[in-house]
């Protein structure tokens, strides 16, 4: 079974003030897709706790998948992309390139989403938008595909011919 662990990006989550829906949203649909959802973790918007956050879970083999949710956007505190690249070996930009262009059906500003993803060791890791609503759209659309991208990282399929 593979594993996936929930980074979930706000400051006011973290301050207690808002209660996290968007990573209880994650959770259920990953569990649905046949993830073990292994960790759920609320930090705030700083770039370095985050980044440290998705580096030691890839570097200890904790997860196959990340998935964070929040600070993706024009706030000023909004670092999660940033984060993320600053702890990838390798950028995968076609997913969020995908997850953009399938959200334009239901928002046009599913295009102010600097979402990222990438590859650290053996772990994909995937930003999304902070809403359960943006989280439950994204997720529905790559999460299907995603299983070949990790079979392939972790060695359990060598090429692309469709079974
Ligand atoms: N993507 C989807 N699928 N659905 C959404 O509702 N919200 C957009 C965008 N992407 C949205 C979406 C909006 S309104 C914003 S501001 C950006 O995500 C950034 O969101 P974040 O700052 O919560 O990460």
């Amino acid at each position: 079974m593979r594993r996936a662990a929930i980074i979930t990006a706000s400051d006011s989550g973290y301050r207690g003030e808002r209660e996290d829906l968007s990573g209880p949203a994650a959770k259920e649909l990953l569990q649905k897709a046949g993830y073990e959802v292994t960790e759920e973790i609320l930090l705030p918007d700083d770039r370095e706790q985050l980044g440290h956050s998705m580096a030691q879970i890839a570097d200890e083999d904790r997860a196959e998948l990340i998935v964070t949710t929040g600070g993706t956007g024009f706030s000023p505190r909004d670092c999660t992309p940033e984060a993320t690249e600053d702890i990838c070996e390798r950028r995968v930009p076609g997913i969020p390139e995908a997850m953009r262009a399938y959200s334009m059906q239901f928002t046009g500003r599913a295009m102010l989403s600097r979402q990222a993803a990438g590859i650290r060791k053996k772990t994909l890791i995937v930003n999304l938008p902070g809403s359960p609503k943006a989280v439950r759209e994204c997720l529905e659309y790559i999460l299907p595909q995603l299983e070949h991208g990790i079979d392939i990282l972790r060695g359990d399929a060598s090429n692309c011919a469709r079974k």
